[in-house]
């Protein structure tokens, strides 16, 4: 007589039954502060921002993330979308990290980049950089750089350009991070 194996435990498992923004924690940290500079922090981040970037990994216009990103938002109802904003953007914000850079803030100020992310955002969608990951904040100027990020139609225009070189991407990024989230 075959035997007859027993129902899988997950078989019971209710996916509705638990907040959405739960499969995000793994990598962003279930309060939107995360462990490693791969993984931004979305803790406290503008609420405007958080949506669009969802709807740009999940319509392929956004495609920097190797592909986890986009992998996920597809687990992701259209009436989760904006359950999962609310919660990380209603999180306290990270705390700062390092030890900044002197270079990074000349480089900010001098190139415009405060006249938008400054601390309150020029218009909606602008996302706060500080105390953001310097390891996340780098890759993505040098991303906008090299044409890898391509949602970035309102950062850097003309006058404000995105430096040339990794180190003053770096100095940059290191000096955000640095800074205490208004
Ligand atoms: C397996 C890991 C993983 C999971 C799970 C994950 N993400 Fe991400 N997420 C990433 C990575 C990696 C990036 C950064 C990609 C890059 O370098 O641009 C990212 C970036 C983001 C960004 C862009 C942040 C910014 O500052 O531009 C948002 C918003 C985001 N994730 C939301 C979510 C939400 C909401 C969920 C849950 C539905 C989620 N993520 C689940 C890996 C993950
Ligand atoms: C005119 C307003 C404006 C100016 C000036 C500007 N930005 Fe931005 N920035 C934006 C917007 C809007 C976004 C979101 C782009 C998107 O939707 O992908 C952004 C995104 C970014 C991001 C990605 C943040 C994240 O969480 O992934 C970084 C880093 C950044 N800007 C750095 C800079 C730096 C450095 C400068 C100065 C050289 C600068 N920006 C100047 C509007 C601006």
């Amino acid at each position: 007589m075959a035997v007859v194996p027993a129902m899988p435990v997950w078989a019971d498992f209710d996916a509705e039954a638990y907040p959405p923004y739960e499969i995000c924690a793994l990598c962003h940290g279930l309060s939107g502060v995360s462990a490693t500079a791969r993984f931004p922090n979305l803790g406290g981040q503008d609420p405007t921002y958080l949506d669009m970037q969802i709807r740009a990994f999940l319509a392929g216009e956004r495609h920097n993330d190797g592909g986890q990103m986009a992998q996920i938002v597809t687990e992701l109802s259209p009436e989760h979308i904006p359950v999962v904003v609310a919660w990380f953007a209603g999180q306290e914000p990270p705390a700062p990290s390092g030890h900044g850079d002197a270079a990074g803030e000349t480089l900010f100020t001098q190139l415009g980049c405060g006249a938008c992310h400054g601390a309150r955002a020029a218009f909606l969608g602008v996302p706060h950089l500080t105390a953001q990951h310097a390891g996340y904040l780098a890759k993505q100027m040098k991303d906008f750089r090299d044409g890898r990020r391509k949602t970035h139609a309102a950062c850097v225009p003309p006058g404000s350009m995105m430096p040339a070189q990794d180190t003053e991407i770096e100095a940059i990024a290191r000096y955000l991070a640095a800074q205490p989230r208004p």
